[in-house]
């Protein structure tokens, strides 16, 4: 038996529950993967509720989550291209990665560079590709002006560096605390709320030419109050804003960038020039707790989850566990940003 997150029906964080569930067998084309760390994110909350089941239906009982790392332990007919001990970085299309083992489809997989950390790679998945599909989708040339929502979220951490590597004056709309991590990456933070449009107006006398919103509740109007034009707004957080304006919604909750993307940021990540700030890495078993910090929505970068503290490679950072601990992770953090580190979106959103 292996341990696996599980819920019977939608709800509060409270159907989250550990299952002792059977072992999987791989099949055609599949391998099993012993997840090492397993991120976390907003839409997961979202399908859990039931508030996207028109779009995202589920049956129950469900598992949950897309992105993932971790080692082969077993391999199905046609997935020999792939050995026992492969350390990967990939995603389930079942929401099935919050698990001591997953199936994995061979195509949703690329290798973990070995100065990856684990936490980093499974966090990857979701917030990488939507964010490489959101910059991509606005067209950046180098020397113009993007603003970005939710700049120090999940997506957003990542998307300001992606814009910035597209050659952009970035903008970033966040908090306070995100400020100095912001400048810190070359983008012009500005404090989002009341006068918001007068201070992006002041960061970017000669105008904005594109706006990725990763958080919705109004970004979209903003950007159009901005005068940009409706082919160059993307919002991945505001359906009903798109719909009515005619603005991008990509990567969009269909086509999804894959594995070939997942490569290309795990590259930028080994080589020194991505960063994914790891907020905080909770135990399989605290994934309760996960969930509780997430949905207060000021995450700076991601929530990682890791089924088995115990496993160590030599890429793995120390284990620090979720709430009780988080002071700890907090150091972590600083000490980790102060180093420049060199590591550091499923079907689903
Ligand atoms: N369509 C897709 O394919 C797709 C894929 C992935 C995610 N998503 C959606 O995209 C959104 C972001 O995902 P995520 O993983 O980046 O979330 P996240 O990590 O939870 O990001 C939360 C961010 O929102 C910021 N924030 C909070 N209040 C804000 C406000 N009033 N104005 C601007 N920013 C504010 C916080 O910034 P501060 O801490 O600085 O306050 C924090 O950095 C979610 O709604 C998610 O469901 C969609």
């Amino acid at each position: 038996m292996t341990k696996a997150v599980r819920y019977d029906e939608f709800g509060g964080i409270d159907v989250l529950r550990i299952d002792e569930v059977n072992r999987p067998v791989p099949e055609d084309r599949q391998v099993l993967v012993q997840v090492r760390a397993a991120g976390i994110n907003p839409g997961e909350a979202a399908i859990r509720t039931g508030a996207m089941a028109d779009i995202f239906p589920s049956t129950f009982p469900s598992g949950q989550g897309s992105d993932l790392a971790g080692v082969v332990v077993e391999i199905g007919a046609g997935a020999d291209r792939f050995s026992v001990g492969d350390e990967m970085i990939g995603f389930s299309e079942l929401r099935a990665a919050q698990a001591e083992l997953v199936l994995v489809d061979v195509d949703n997989l690329t290798p973990k560079p070995k100065n990856v950390s684990w936490e980093v790679a499974g966090g990857l998945y979701v917030a990488g590709v939507t964010a490489w599909g959101a910059v991509h989708s606005v067209q950046l040339e180098k020397g113009e002006s993007v603003v970005i929502s939710g700049a120090a979220g999940g997506v957003g951490s990542l998307a300001v560096q992606l814009a910035r590597r597209a050659g952009a004056t970035v903008i970033g709309l966040a908090s306070d605390s995100n400020h100095e991590w912001l400048q810190s990456h070359s983008v012009i933070p500005v404090a989002y709320g009341d006068g918001v449009t007068d201070r992006i107006k002041a960061a970017a006398p000669n105008g904005i030419h594109a706006f990725i919103d990763t958080y919705g509740g109004g970004y979209v109007e903003l950007a159009l109050a901005l005068g940009v034009a409706i082919e160059r707004i993307d919002t991945i957080a505001d359906f009903a804003a798109a719909a009515k304006y005619g603005v991008k919604t990509e990567p969009g909750t269909k086509a999804r960038p894959g594995a070939e993307v997942l490569a290309e940021l795990a590259g930028l990540i080994a080589d020194g020039h991505l960063e994914v700030p790891i907020a905080n890495v909770y135990p399989l078993t605290q994934v309760r707790q996960a969930y509780t910090e997430l949905e207060r929505r000021h995450t700076h970068g991601k929530i990682v989850l890791r089924p088995d503290p115990t496993r160590t490679s030599p890429s793995d950072k120390p284990f620090l566990h979720g709430v009780p601990q988080a002071q700890e992770a907090r150091q972590s953090r600083r000490s980790l940003s102060r180093r420049a580190r060199p590591e550091q979106c499923r079907r689903d959103p």
